[in-house]
């Protein structure tokens, strides 16, 4: 059976409360911190850096999960793995070479992935699958959250857990970007284990609640 993972997006959390933030949507059932890192240069939004990562690290005994929307990718990289990050992802129009990104990611002993935006073709993936842990595929445009699910991402997840199914590893299959109650099941009928949800969690007032009506979906 497949082992489904909620990963709630900081992004629409309470900055201002952000320890308390986490500690509640982990004690609400997340399975993994997802961690938007914009830069106002790859995407146009500026959000936050490794010194945030390091300071949610002891409120959390869950996997962080930072998506790198920024462009150079490397010399961050670092950064963030001192800072307590199990799984470090990055946009590979961003780095110039995919293949030494992805390496420094595991060299600093996180799980590595590529993310795709809505018109990126996955074929980025052909010779580097060896060295990937994690696919994310974007159903919206990078930048912000709260905008709609893009449906063709159902068929991109679909091409994707086919080409994880036939490397025959063990690699997560992520969707972020629009995740709701009402289409978590869609993504997950189309091979995604892992959903990233900003705004329909971090947007209602019982966390709980949505998480557990995810899940629901999820078993259905
Ligand atoms: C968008 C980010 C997402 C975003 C998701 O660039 O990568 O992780 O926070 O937010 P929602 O779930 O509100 O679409
Ligand atoms: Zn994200």
């Amino acid at each position: 059976m497949t082992q489904y993972r909620i990963a709630p997006s900081i992004l629409s959390a309470d900055f201002a409360r952000l320890g308390e933030e986490v500690r509640n949507v982990v004690a609400a059932g997340a399975d993994i911190i997802h961690f938007d890192v914009m830069d106002n240069h790859y995407v146009p939004n500026l959000t936050i850096g490794p010194l945030v990562c390091e300071a949610i690290r002891p409120h959390v005994q869950v996997p962080i999960d930072v998506h790198l929307m920024v462009k150079p990718v490397d010399r961050i990289i670092p950064d963030f793995a001192k800072a307590g990050a199990n799984i470090i992802t990055f946009h590979p129009e961003a780095s110039d070479h995919v293949d030494r990104s992805l390496q420094l990611i595991r060299d600093h002993g996180c799980k590595a992935g590529l993310v795709f935006n809505p018109a990126t073709p996955l074929s980025y993936l052909e010779h580097v699958m060896d060295k990937i842990d994690i696919i994310l595929i974007m159903s919206v445009n990078p930048g912000f959250g709260g905008q709609s699910f893009i449906p063709h991402a159902l068929k991109k997840i679909a091409d994707a857990r086919r080409l994880i199914d036939e490397s025959g590893r063990d690699i997560m299959l992520e969707v972020d970007g629009g995740i709701k109650i009402e289409n978590i099941a869609a993504a997950a009928a189309a091979g995604a284990d892992t959903f990233v949800a900003g705004s329909a969690i971090f947007g209602k007032p019982d966390y709980k609640a949505v998480i557990d009506a995810m899940r629901a979906n999820l078993a259905k």
